[in-house]
């Protein structure tokens, strides 16, 4: 390892098991020498296995609803008191859809559920933006990160009022990345990663032939959630000081691949 993240201390959103982005963030993470707290929503942390995470990684959990206000600054508050000053990274790896869990047809959205998803998966970012922001808790030059999908560019039928989620996110992104740019020094991105096997990702409809489409589609191959946590390292790394407001696409190269020699063959 190379000690990319010594001295830096954050915050890492969404580890719910072993298999969740965040999860493998928070391994890579602490192996480049950051410290970090990890957080949850109440509920997630019941059913999930982030204690044998926090024991890995020598790190403390602080339950936050991504969506309240009052536990977001809670959290802020408590992480710069446990790590012992402002945070350097933060990664918002969170992302729920009723619409999508119910199976209720996109023509067919429930507004209250879809305002639950927009509030959870998209409002919740600019949340925890505005309570880093609010308590001057970033670092010059730290770096924040949420993590966000192409169907916020190109319709995949089955993503339903995710893709909206996503497009709403990543314009945050850019919105609040002016301010905190100019303001704080601080730097704003989502990463847009490639289909990957997690509970979120399972959750879309006929998961299993997307993710084996985007592999075929993509000259790399799919980007895995590891893959995921280095290139998340290196934006929490003083190696992108100058990288913000920007969609980066995490993905092999499916997003700039029209057709592949082996998605031509399945139709000769
Ligand atoms: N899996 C994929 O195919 C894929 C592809 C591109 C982007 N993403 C994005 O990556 C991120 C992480 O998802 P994942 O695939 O690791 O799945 P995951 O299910 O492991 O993580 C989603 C997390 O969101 C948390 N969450 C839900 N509601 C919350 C709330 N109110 N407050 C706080 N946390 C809450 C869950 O508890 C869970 O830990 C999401 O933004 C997802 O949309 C996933």
């Amino acid at each position: 390892m190379y000690n990319l993240l010594k001295g830096k201390r954050g915050i890492i959103f969404g580890a719910l098991d072993e298999n969740s982005i965040a999860w493998k963030t928070a391994e890579r993470v602490h192996e480049e020498g950051g410290k970090f707290v990890l957080t949850n929503a109440p509920i997630a942390m019941r059913m999930g296995q982030i204690k044998q995470l926090a024991e890995k990684t020598g790190s403390e959990i602080i339950p936050a609803d991504a969506t309240n206000m009052e536990d977001l600054q809670n959290l802020v508050t408590k992480a710069m008191e446990i790590l012992g000053g402002k945070l350097d990274f933060v990664l918002h790896s969170i992302g729920m859809s009723v619409n999508v869990r119910k199976n209720i047809p996109y023509t067919e959205s429930n507004y209250d559920f879809t305002g639950k998803g927009w509030d959870v998966s998209a409002l919740s970012f600019h949340k925890v933006c505005q309570v880093l922001y609010k308590n001057d808790a970033m670092n010059e030059w730290g770096s924040i990160v949420a993590l966000t999908y192409m169907a916020a560019q190109r319709t995949f039928p089955d993503y339903n009022d995710m893709a909206d989620n996503k497009a709403y996110l990543e314009s945050i992104a850019r919105s609040f990345g002016y301010f905190f740019g100019k303001d704080k020094k601080v730097r704003v991105n989502t990463i847009s990663q490639s289909p990957t096997p997690t509970t979120a990702g399972q959750g879309v409809k006929g998961f299993d032939g997307f993710i084996s489409y985007a592999e075929k589609m993509s000259p790399l191959g799919n980007a895995t959630a590891q893959d995921c946590a280095d290139y998340t390292v290196s934006l929490f790394s003083d190696l992108t000081r100058k990288v913000t407001m920007q969609n980066l696409f995490h993905d092999g190269g499916f997003s700039n691949t029209g057709v592949s020699q082996e998605v031509i063959e399945r139709f000769s």
